[in-house]
């Protein structure tokens, strides 16, 4: 038989035979084993004939087949993923957790559009599978690239890896795709595949996985894409990213293509037009949870009509238009061992409790939160009761209450330490603005607090805010440990730092070696010139976020003028012009004020700050220049809209990156004036500014067509 010719000894003509052979063997046995999930052969055999039908088109490279089982599973890529920036970004939704909830969420929608509460509107209802999202690149019918969620805005370039997950169309079937289209759905194993796998994995003596989310995530992003092959990964299609052209006027007829189209699609998916039914429809599939084979953590309800979505259009990072109905969170009772306290980055004593390891929705925990010391007495919950824990998807598993409170035996009631237990400062509760006493103690140790400094020095180094591979949670607390990191300054001097403590130079030091101490050494000096935001969030000051960073670098742009500012104002004080000024941005509030005032005054932090600055130069915010026709102008409306409702019209206006005002003053550059219009128009006439109909400015923005008119 020719499978048992050597591969040297094969002509050109028998190469093509065997190739084509190889070919339907492979083809075959991936059928049976992707599709009918019963495979004809173990693994050693199948490796071996894909191994064969390389190694003869590694010999004859003209010959190699363009439908190449070679390329179907592909080599994995080397080093880390290709970054992929998402046209449309991939975006999360909101949750609903109570039947109200539903029924603000559709109230709010009509409200938005302008609809009667009496009116109906079809929205459509289909189980939230609890996988990862995935988005499928198709370039005229063929998949060109898949990418995961990463941070919405840019993903991993998995391509390779979904090449192999045999129900994502490598071609497209039926007719009438768009010639460019991205799909987007959820990648997820079933429980049977999850079963079978962590049966494997024990017999191999390896790590099982916590649940069948886990072991997809990992699936996913394998470097080998074999081991992806291996996990027999199952996909759902449930929306679209970019498309060339419109395909479909409703979710109804976009889950159709994509069925035609050869992609699964959910078949509890359906579509209805009260909230009454919405309701039926999501405890029909809580009822049905168990027995549907895969996990799933809600239902998604999502408006139909795809006109009426993109009026709807976005709030920050979830579509207005559709809403995540969850499921109740998962129980489940263990033993409260002990109650420790944790010390964060602003102070905060946290008591966590250490219970006696239990699975909750798949995963064990052996910690949760108890907040603080309110909470443990509202509670009730003493060390050496049996306590109720739940978990709610990735939020941090929280205790509910002692089972049985009213034992006689009982531990006694918790205290919480009046004194840090990390530096021995004294741990006192503030009040808040309005006199009342806030929830959290705090230790007052600030900076000779090793807990407070070091989870700062995390802070300082973590994804939001510098970002410094290869010094992660482990590293930043060793080197504490060894007093070469007091500040964020000396990161930037670590190399010196060892050496004027007389430590061995790094590469030498256990876990470390040449590659990775240059390694690490070249990764801090890549990030000396951070942005504004990125450095800012840094610093960690209490009450400044991502989001408040990324307003005053909007706002300042250069980093001079905003902490020139900030420090003028720490002099002057809650009076003064700068104070003032920094209040005046949009979404800024007193209580973040104050805190970056209270940063600047503190003699530490001015030493640190200086020392920091001589190390790193920070890159100046650019302006967001949205390329639309009224980014960057102020917009008022006034009157009665006849074609949008004044929300939806604002929404507009700032989506397209205009600042809506709510009076106008010589800074207007627009006022659209709807009917019956008053004392705004007059004024705006007065003044000479730019009047415009409703018409007008759905001209101007280019909507007339969204909004039915033409
Ligand atoms: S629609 C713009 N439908 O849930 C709306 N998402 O919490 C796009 N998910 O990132 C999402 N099942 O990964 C949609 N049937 C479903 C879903 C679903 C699971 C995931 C998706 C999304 C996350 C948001």
């Amino acid at each position: 038989m020719m499978e048992d010719i050597s591969i040297e000894a094969l002509s050109e003509l028998e190469a093509v035979s065997e190739l084509s052979r190889l070919n339907a063997v492979i083809a075959k046995a991936d059928k049976a084993y992707y599709d009918e999930d019963s495979p004809i052969m173990d693994d050693a055999e199948y490796d071996a004939i894909r191994k064969r039908n390389r190694e003869i088109e590694e010999r004859f490279p003209s010959l190699k087949r363009k439908d190449s089982p070679s390329d179907r599973l592909g080599t994995p890529p080397s080093g880390k993923f290709a970054k992929v920036n998402h046209a449309v970004p991939m975006l999360s939704l909101d949750n609903a957790f109570s039947e109200s909830d539903v029924a603000d969420f559709v109230t709010r929608i009509k409200k938005f559009l302008g609809l009667e509460e009496s009116e109906k509107i079809a929205i459509t209802a289909e189980p939230k599978i609890d996988g990862l999202s995935l988005s499928l690149t198709y370039r005229d019918g063929e998949l060109v690239r898949a990418a995961t969620r990463g941070d919405g805005q840019i993903g991993e370039d998995v391509t390779v890896n979904a090449m192999t997950v045999a129900e994502i169309p490598k071609k497209l079937s039926g007719k009438n795709w768009p010639n460019l289209i991205d799909i987007r759905g959820e990648i997820y194993m079933s429980h049977k595949d999850f079963l079978t796998l962590n049966k494997r994995e024990e017999e191999a003596g390896r790590k099982t996985f916590a649940n069948p989310r886990n072991a997809a995530a990992g699936g996913l992003r394998q470097l080998d894409s074999k081991i992806t092959a291996d996990r027999r990964l199952r996909f759902f299609a449930y929306s679209t990213g970019q498309t060339s052209v419109n395909f479909a006027a409703s979710q109804i007829e976009m889950v159709a293509c994509f069925k035609e189209w050869g992609f699964p699609v959910n078949d509890r998916f359906v579509a209805v037009e009260s909230v009454e039914d919405l309701l039926k429809v999501y405890n029909s599939i809580e009822e049905d949870r168990s027995n549907l084979g895969y996990d799933i953590d809600g239902v998604v309800y999502k408006v139909d009509r795809v006109d009426l979505q993109s009026r709807l259009g976005f709030v920050s990072r979830a579509p207005r238009w559709a809403i995540a109905h969850k499921f109740p969170s998962e129980k489940a009772k263990t033993l409260l061992e002990a109650i420790d306290i944790q010390v964060g980055r602003t102070g905060t004593l946290t008591p966590v409790a250490r219970l006696k390891p239990v699975t909750v929705g798949g995963v064990v925990v052996s910690n949760a939160t108890l907040h603080n010391e309110d909470e443990i007495a509202r509670k009730n919950v003493r060390v050496g009761d049996i306590v109720f824990i739940q978990r709610a998807g990735d939020v941090i598993p929280q205790v509910l209450r002692a089972v049985d409170a009213d034992r006689v035996d009982r531990g006694a009631e918790f205290e919480m330490p009046k004194e840090c237990p990390e530096c021995g400062s004294v741990a006192i509760r503030d009040k808040d603005e309005k006199g009342e006493l806030e929830a959290a103690r705090r230790c007052t140790g600030g900076l000779i607090c090793p807990a407070q400094a070091v989870e700062r020095l995390k802070h300082f180094v973590s994804r939001s805010a510098l970002d410094i591979e290869g010094l992660g949670a482990k590293q930043v607390e060793l080197f504490y440990e060894k007093s070469i990191l007091r500040g964020p300054q000396d990161i930037f001097r670590l190399e010196e730092r060892i050496r004027s403590l007389s430590l061995q130079p790094l590469q030498e030091w256990e876990g470390f070696g040449k590659l990775s101490a240059s390694n690490l050494y070249a990764s801090i000096d890549s990030r000396r010139n951070p942005t504004f935001q990125r450095f800012l969030v840094g610093l960690g000051i209490r009450h400044v976020g991502e989001t408040l960073a990324g307003l005053f670098a909007q706002n300042f742009l250069s980093w001079d003028a905003f902490w020139g500012n900030v420090v003028r104002a720490s002099e002057g004080g809650e009076e003064s012009d700068d104070f003032l000024e920094l209040m005046a941005i949009d979404g800024v509030g007193s209580t973040a004020c104050r805190s970056l005032i209270a940063f600047a005054k503190e003699p530490h932090n001015q030493s640190m700050m200086e020392a920091l600055l001589k190390e790193v130069a920070i890159v100046d915010a650019e302006p967001v220049s949205l390329d639309t026709p009224i980014a960057g102008k102020v917009i008022v409306f006034t009157g009665t809209l006849e074609f949008m409702t004044r929300d939806e019209a604002k929404a507009r206006a700032t989506t397209l990156g205009a600042k809506v005002s709510g009076s106008v003053s010589k800074k207007t550059d627009i006022l659209v004036a709807g009917s019956n219009a008053g004392s705004k128009l007059k004024k705006a006439q007065e003044l000479g500014i730019e009047t415009l109909t409703e018409e007008d400015w759905l001209t101007r923005i280019g909507d007339r067509e969204k909004i039915g008119l033409f």
